[in-house]
């Protein structure tokens, strides 16, 4: 069967290379080092998506089971997965120009949701930059305000919301 020319799948070691590139190309902002993204693959590889748009890595998803509002800072390694995670924490999406306004966020988003139910968790969570807290209240999320999450908030950057959605 042959390959679609646009779709996600299950982001193997190989694609780091091109992922690494894809996050400093459209989040300069917010510089992670290659090993937070490897450790993320090799802590819950369910969670890792690439989209490939013509053979070219054009978009990935990084997620994963978390602590309800304890979020990572930026740039920082896990060291585990909780034992008892209590909300599904989407780390980052990030679309090259040329793939957005296709629906293909719309779609992982989805998938995520159905990952985060299998887990038999209550929730999404994430932190939105980059001015993308419209698209992520499309998908049902909506600001939640923590004085306790105002620190790691600050890592990344001024604008940064963090966002819930009730499963
Ligand atoms: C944010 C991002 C993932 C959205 O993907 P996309 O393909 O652009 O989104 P879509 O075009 O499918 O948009 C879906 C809906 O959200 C809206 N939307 C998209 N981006 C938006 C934004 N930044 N602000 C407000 N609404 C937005 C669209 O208008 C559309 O609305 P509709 O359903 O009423 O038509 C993508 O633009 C991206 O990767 N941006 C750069 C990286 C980034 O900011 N990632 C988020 C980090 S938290």
């Amino acid at each position: 069967m042959t390959a679609k020319p646009a779709q996600w799948r299950l982001m193997t070691e190989t694609d780091l290379p091109a992922v690494n590139t894809l996050a400093a190309a459209i989040h300069p902002a917010y510089p992670e080092e290659a090993a937070v993204f490897a450790e993320r693959l090799r802590l819950y590889p369910q969670g890792c998506y690439v989209f490939e748009h013509h053979v070219k890595i054009a978009a990935y998803v990084v997620s994963h089971p978390w602590h309800d509002g304890a979020l990572p800072a930026l740039n920082a390694l896990l060291g585990g997965l909780p034992a008892k995670p209590s909300t599904y924490y989407i780390h980052d999406i990030a679309l090259l120009p040329q793939v957005r306004g296709l629906g293909a966020a719309v779609e992982i988003v989805a998938r995520l949701a159905l990952q985060a139910r299998a887990e038999s968790l209550p929730s999404l969570s994430l932190i939105a930059v980059n001015g993308s807290a419209g698209f992520w209240e499309r998908q049902g999320f909506v600001p939640v305000t923590d004085r306790m999450l105002a620190a790691k908030l600050q890592s990344y950057g001024a604008d940064a919301q963090f966002m819930v959605r009730a499963l």
